[in-house]
């Protein structure tokens, strides 16, 4: 039987050259923010444990679009799309590397309607997340109505039993989120590759919805988890 996921371990700088020309239909990921240089440290509390700030160890390498946007259009089809969840700080520098490459640059919203407080109320909660988007014209587009149109989605972040705890990883994506992207980005059968794919939410969403998985993590707890957790998907999906 054709395989609907393969997951690698390792370093996608170095593994997405092995991933055929135009063989991808839809690039959907969460690459490392670099948020670690705004973080104020963690916040110290004598009547609880102290609120963590920062972010991940990966978090700290320095992550530049413009490194990716050669090997992203080579493996992308020509009715492909992008989606990457990005930070603040960053959003620039995707446009600045991506836009002269495609016909159209957007992006969307995600706000999560149950963000972490900040205790101190002294700036906006981190309650929206952008998430920046690209294609070429005669692009995959699948919407019902203009409702569905709206470059905003709201959901809670990951919590109950769709939220791992071991292991725990900070930046876990709903599946809802994820799932609505991939339904409006991409058909049936279509590949969905993720180069920093955490615990696989993004291969579960593609899988639950009929669509093939190609994903890369470089820390191998949170492979993994991936594995196991597309092994269950596929299962329960009587998939193999
Ligand atoms: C923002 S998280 C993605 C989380 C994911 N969306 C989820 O729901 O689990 C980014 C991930 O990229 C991984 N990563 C960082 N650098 C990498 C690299 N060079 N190659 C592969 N994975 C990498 C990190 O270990 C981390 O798990």
């Amino acid at each position: 039987m054709e395989e609907n996921f393969k997951l690698h371990l390792g370093d996608s700088y170095k593994l997405i050259k092995q991933i055929p020309t135009a063989s991808v239909d839809l690039i959907l990921t969460d690459p490392p923010y670099n948020l670690s240089p705004y973080s104020t440290g963690n916040i110290e509390f004598t009547w609880r444990k102290d609120l963590n700030n920062d972010l991940a160890e990966w978090d700290k390498v320095e992550f530049k679009p413009a490194d990716w946007v050669s090997e992203f259009k080579r493996i992308l089809k020509p009715k492909g799309n992008i989606f990457v969840f990005c930070s603040y700080n960053l959003v620039g520098k995707w446009h600045e590397a991506f836009d002269p490459e495609f016909d159209t640059f957007q992006f969307m919203v995600w706000h999560k309607t149950n963000p972490p407080p900040k205790v101190f109320k002294a700036g906006f909660l981190n309650s929206c997340e952008l998430i920046v988007c690209m294609w070429d014209k005669g692009h995959t587009w699948n919407f019902g109505n203009q409702k569905d149109m709206h470059n905003f989605i709201e959901t809670p972040i990951c919590n109950g039993p769709e939220r791992l705890k071991d292991p725990h990883h900070p930046t876990q994506k709903p599946i809802k989120v994820l799932g609505h992207i991939i339904k409006i980005a991409s058909n049936e059968g279509d590949m969905v590759f993720d180069p920093f794919m955490g615990v696989g939410s993004t291969g579960v969403a593609a899988l639950n919805l009929g669509r093939k998985f190609i994903g890369i993590e470089i820390d191998e707890k949170y492979f993994k988890a991936a594995e196991k957790r597309l092994k269950n998907a596929a299962s329960e999906l009587k998939l193999f």
